[in-house]
């Protein structure tokens, strides 16, 4: 029996600046990005900037309670308009000549106009617009005002997801993380849609859900994924869940961990308790940040939950971790993240073990599983496809 053939990336698709760089300008401009919840722009003059490929996207509240979102550039000599998210004034001020435009993107003020731009038509040089987008209480943008639309990019994606209801869960502040990882945007999505390693590497750290009965798939672009609760777990899940249960799992869409990726690296972790983000944002070839921010049930008494926690701890963190198995350098227990019963920490590092790997010119992957690693593959089919169409 001849095992499945190499995965379909080349080498330096993780470690060649060029190649990043083409998938900026393929891949990040041509399709949807996550900017951020409607919660954080509430009130008008509100803003917030994204990155999508090599350009930045700003998103406006404006005054009519529309967000709108531009190319974050001014039409003058193209400085940047507005720094990471913030409250702008009555309008958007460039910081180098102090040309104004109103949140619906129009040019209205240029000092000296007279003076020195004779003949300048104000209304041929508004900013570009991009196209914004709501899901529920998310804002997602594309830097291309004829793009198709969210939904159509979503191409019923939604069937997969978990019954959660985004906007009606509240967001747990204190768990809202921010890690820059060592290691290229593309092995931190492999590793999210591995479905190989969680019952190896999170041997410890992820045993609430049953990875036998996992479920996984492609809908368009996007991987969506699914896995019931183990049996032990469930059978006292409302004891043994660290948070209040979700209470709107359906026969349909039943209690379990969904944990979709959306093309090319939006990742949700929705489960029995919570509803996360896991946003990829690739920031050299070989660095990544990852932010993950969490909703949870509305409860008036967060203290009983926090106290409970400590008492129902055993699904969440346990005393024998993945470290006991693995030679550790001699590393002390709290440094080591494959001691740490956090699975995040464990697949970090997974991560930047491979990144050094493939510095190595013994590198090669030597086979994949040919079920639960086959979603590799199509990611990398996906990207390659991305790449090519855009060029075209
Ligand atoms: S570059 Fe913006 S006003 Fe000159
Ligand atoms: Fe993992």
């Amino acid at each position: 029996m001849t095992l499945p053939s190499a995965l379909l990336l080349p080498k330096s698709a993780y470690t060649s600046q060029s190649w990043f760089e083409r998938e900026q300008a393929t891949i990040f401009e041509n399709n949807w990005q996550f900017a951020g919840f409607t919660e954080d722009l509430p009130a008008p003059g509100d803003f917030l900037t994204v990155q999508a490929g090599r350009t930045s996207i700003m998103i406006i509240h404006g005054p009519d309670g529309e967000l709108r979102a531009f190319h974050n550039m001014c039409r003058h000599r193209g400085t940047r308009l507005l720094r990471t998210c913030g409250k702008a004034g009555k309008a958007i001020t460039c910081p180098y000549h102090d040309w104004s435009y109103d949140f619906k993107g129009n040019l209205i003020a240029v000092p000296q106009q007279k003076e020195e731009f004779a003949g300048l038509d104000k209304s041929k040089l508004s900013l570009h617009p991009a196209q914004v987008s709501c899901w529920d209480n998310m804002i997602w943008i594309h830097p291309d005002p004829e793009a198709p639309s969210l939904q159509t990019w979503l191409q019923g994606i939604e069937a997969h997801l978990g019954p959660h209801r985004v906007s009606e869960l509240v967001e747990h502040a204190d768990t809202a993380t921010s890690h820059d990882i060592q290691a290229n945007w593309k092995l931190v999505v492999e590793n999210y849609i591995d479905g190989y390693h969680l019952s190896h590497l999170h041997s410890t750290s992820l045993n609430m859900y049953d990875h036998k009965q996992q479920q996984s798939g492609f809908c368009g672009p996007h991987f969506h994924f699914y896995e019931p609760l183990a049996p032990d777990y469930a059978a006292n899940v409302d004891k043994q869940s660290p948070l209040p249960v979700i209470d709107h799992f359906t026969p349909e869409k039943p209690l379990g961990a969904y944990v979709p990726m959306l093309f090319p690296c939006f990742g949700i972790g929705a489960d029995e308790s919570s509803w996360s983000i896991f946003q990829i944002i690739p920031l050299a070839v070989d660095k990544t940040r990852v932010i993950t921010r969490t909703r949870v049930m509305p409860a008036s008494d967060w203290s009983f939950w926090t106290q409970e926690w400590k008492s129902y701890s055993h699904y969440q963190k346990q005393t024998a971790t993945k470290a006991d198995k693995s030679n550790r350098d001699g590393q002390e227990d709290g440094d080591d993240p494959l001691a740490s019963g956090d699975f995040m920490a464990e697949d970090i590092y997974v991560c930047e073990q491979q990144q050094k790997s493939l510095a190595s010119p013994w590198y090669s992957v030597g086979a994949y599983a040919s079920q639960q690693e086959s979603a590799i593959r199509e990611f990398h089919r996906q990207v390659l496809q991305a790449m090519k169409t855009a060029t075209d």
